[in-house]
């Protein structure tokens, strides 16, 4: 019989049983479920509804019941639903009627709650590290090319010269953003849910801030009602990993195109790439169309999260058990990606001869020269775009790009009193990139002192974690 059959005159069909049953996937919660278990029994020890007897004996048993869940030795039944169930059943099985006493002050509701709002917050500290580790190699990277020129794009097509070193360090700017978001999801979570019970609280005066604060939560949850009808720490952590596949989506597109014949700026090492099976020559970059793909799932995860909780009355309703699938799956998603992402990236070799032979192209200085003109003549900016857009004209009708042209052929262009010499070292591509140095620019000493920000600011989030 069901824990809670006594009322039913029928049996459960086997259809609704298997509908019904959450088992085969909540079934990833057995250690939350088990922690949050010992914790509870420790609340009740210390209201007096179990001894200590009683409390080693729950505890003892629940270690055993990990032990078999880890060894493989535990069968999870579909008849006993769910992971709270099927512990709690195992429990009574072990030790006898203690095992009865467990779910005094307790629910499914306020239970389930927990251990989906514990193993959130584990995977986010998991989660937390990997983006981490990512941001330390792609800052290494950019530390080898803060003079490594390349043409910096808007509309994918050829704009200012900008270093590679510098390009890493936008990946690493909104890496540090998504990590800040996973941090301040973590923080927002510090409530515990348990001994809300059903959703109004319970009868037995148990000390909700002693369990919080034993599972490491901040307090205890204020209002039992919203806290077991909750989902919000889920939905932020959703999101939180969305926006980080959104952003991993975008490199991996950049690290595709970069990959292609038509670029060649960087090769991914054999280990990291896959070939064609009718085609003996292709090398494939499926590592990387594969992180952009995966992006989708996960916002997908997130819509279906929100669209779940929407319009449901308080407080608990059956459809919450929908809630947990989609976050598994996003949070593993998001594991493997982040592992090879940064796997790819540290075996990747980077082509800066293609580079910069690719900065010869699309006239990349010709900012330079509309800015040299307003620097030296007093002309105003827009007058100078319309001089500089003769000169680009002049320079396509020629087959040249103003990297290579020789000036003589724009003279006529140019104010008369243009000093050719100057104008010649300012249109150096290398001076064009390194003069670009407000802060946050791409001028090498700005992207030095990102990757400065970056490894003090890594060493703090570093030493900060130690202490935790
Ligand atoms: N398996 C359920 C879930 O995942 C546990 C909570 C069930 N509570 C209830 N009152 N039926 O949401």
């Amino acid at each position: 019989m069901k824990l809670w059959g006594t009322r039913f005159a029928k049996s459960q069909s086997e259809l609704l049983e298997l509908f019904n049953a959450s088992i085969d996937f909540d079934k990833t919660l057995y250690k939350q479920d088990i922690k949050g278990s010992k914790a509870h029994a420790l609340g009740l020890f210390k209201i007096k509804i179990l001894t200590k007897e009683e409390l080693d004996c729950i505890t003892s048993g629940l270690d055993v019941i990990q032990k078999e869940i880890e060894e493989g030795n535990f069968t999870f039944k579909l008849a006993h639903e769910d992971i709270h169930m099927s512990i709690e059943t195992r429990l009574t099985e072990l030790i006898g009627e203690v095992g009865k006493k467990l779910h005094t002050a307790r629910s499914r509701n306020d239970q389930v709650a927990l251990d989906f709002s514990l193993y959130c917050n584990e995977e986010n500290i998991n989660l937390q590290h990997l983006i981490l580790e990512l941001i330390t190699t792609l800052t290494n990277i950019a530390s080898l090319h803060t003079s490594t020129l390349m043409p910096g794009m808007t509309h994918l097509q050829h704009a200012q010269p900008i270093s590679f070193g510098f390009h890493m360090m936008a990946w690493v700017a909104s890496l540090k953003k998504d990590y800040l978001r996973f941090k301040s999801a973590l923080e927002r979570n510090d409530e515990c849910p348990l001994g809300s019970a059903a959703l109004a609280g319970s009868v037995y005066g148990n000390d909700r801030d002693f369990v919080a604060k034993t599972l490491g939560y901040k307090r205890a949850s204020m209002n039992a009602m919203e806290s077991v009808s909750s989902r919000d720490f889920a939905l932020d952590l959703d999101y939180a990993i969305a926006v980080l596949m959104m952003h991993i989506s975008r490199m991996a597109e950049e690290l595709i195109l970069w990959s292609s014949y038509e670029f060649k700026f960087v090769t991914f090492s054999d280990e990291y790439s896959t070939g064609s099976s009718i085609m003996p020559q292709k090398k494939n970059p499926d590592v990387a169309e594969l992180l952009r793909g995966k992006s989708g799932r996960t916002f997908g995860n997130l819509m279906a999260l929100l669209t779940i909780l929407k319009g449901l009355p308080l407080a608990y309703n059956k459809d919450m058990q929908e809630d947990k699938e989609g976050v598994f799956d996003s949070v593993e998603t998001a594991k493997i990606s982040l592992l090879i992402l940064d796997a790819s990236l540290k075996t990747l070799s980077i082509h800066k001869e293609n580079m910069l032979a690719m900065c010869q192209k699309g006239h990349l200085n010709a900012t330079d020269l509309a800015d040299f003109l307003v620097k030296t003549h007093g002309i105003a900016f827009r007058d100078a775009h319309h001089i500089v857009g003769r000169c680009v004209l002049r320079a396509e009708s020629l087959g040249l790009d103003l990297s290579k042209i020789d000036l003589h052929e724009l003279k006529d262009l140019l104010p008369s009193d243009v000093d050719l010499k100057a104008l010649k070292e300012t249109l150096d591509l290398k001076a064009c990139m390194e003069r670009r140095d407000t802060l946050g620019g791409t001028a090498s000493s700005q992207t030095a002192l990102q990757i400065d920000e970056i490894n003090s600011w890594l060493r703090c989030e570093q030493d900060s974690k130690k202490t935790l």
